[in-house]
């Protein structure tokens, strides 16, 4: 089985260490060409959540270069901001069976695969662990998570698919089959929807949103939006049942910086558009306010345009 990782970010580069244990063949498809040097010469390091580390000999291409090899499946791990740039790229290492998995932040992705390729190869991919890139060729296993697969448009899992779950999972990682992927998206858009840019704009780690009371409006009136958009997409969703899970995620993943805020001190375009944006934007087609994920919002573009966190 011939798999792909494109995109080397931290959770491309978690994975594609993971893959290479179990299928010898993967190949990590970097952005640029001085990455996949890098990984080349230095091995791909992955520092694991017991502190140990672990180097990996795995093939690298640069996702640029022409005579790629077609794949049976791939981790498509590139943030939303880059999935409608790479989209036309994408048919050139696909065969008609290939499998897509998705694994983006927030809503969306799978729109801008649209006319690509048929919506019953493509899979989202829900993952709440935490990573942080520590180099080109390193990366850091920051908290632990589960990840959840499920087709975009709910037909029978393939059987490419269904292989590759089987050889993944195992007691040590959590990842699974869900029927009810929509859900699961839709509790991880609440997730992502607090912690993304609340840590953001106060410059914290996920474990510091525990331990400050002065969060807790700000979580109350996301997630008030939040339920009331779902409801109006099809998906009932409990608050408590949230709080609960994005508290879990936060514990899971203190000594995490979310990926938002990584983005931001990078200098780089986050995800806000398809997660505190997505919410607003969805909120607007069904005539709901939310006033709350629209200033969020706006505080982000605020801090993309300064490169800095601010405080709201
Ligand atoms: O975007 C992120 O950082 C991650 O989705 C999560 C799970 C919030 C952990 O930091």
């Amino acid at each position: 089985m011939r798999i792909a990782v494109w995109g080397g970010g931290s959770i491309g580069l978690l994975w594609a260490g993971r893959l290479a244990e179990r299928f010898p063949e993967t190949i990590l498809l970097t952005r640029t060409r001085e990455q996949r040097d890098q990984i080349r010469a230095n091995g791909l390091r992955v520092t694991k959540r017991n502190g140990r580390e672990s180097l990996h000999s795995v093939y690298v291409e640069w996702s640029g270069d022409h005579g790629l090899p077609v794949f049976d499946v791939i981790f498509l791990a590139v943030k939303q901001t880059d999935v409608a740039k790479i989209a036309s790229e994408l048919p050139r290492v696909c065969h008609s069976s290939t499998d897509i998995w998705l694994w983006q932040n927030g809503m969306g992705q799978e729109k801008q695969l649209r006319g690509y390729f048929p919506q019953e190869h493509l899979y989202h991919a829900v993952t709440t662990e935490g990573a942080m890139r520590r180099g080109l060729s390193h990366v850091e296993h920051t908290g632990e998570g589960e990840s959840r697969i499920g087709q975009i448009s709910e037909g029978n899992v393939s059987p490419i698919t269904e292989k590759t779950l089987s050889i993944l999972s195992s007691s040590e990682l959590s990842i699974a089959y869900d029927l009810d992927i929509k859900r699961v998206l839709w509790e991880k858009l609440a997730i992502n929807s607090v912690i993304n840019p609340l840590t953001s704009l106060w410059n914290l780690s996920n474990g510091d949103l525990l331990d400050q009371d002065g969060f807790k409006p700000w979580m109350e009136g996301i997630l008030d939006e939040v339920v009331q958009v779902a409801a109006f997409e099809g998906t009932a969703l409990e608050p408590r049942t949230l709080v609960n899970k994005i508290l879990a995620v936060c514990k899971k993943t203190a000594a995490n910086q979310s990926s938002m805020l990584q983005d931001l001190k990078r200098g780089k375009k986050t995800e806000i558009d398809f997660i505190n944006g997505a919410v607003v934007a969805k909120g607007k087609q069904h005539g709901i306010s939310t006033p709350v994920n629209a200033k969020l919002t706006q505080l982000v573009y605020r801090a993309e345009e300064t490169g800095i966190p601010v405080s709201g």
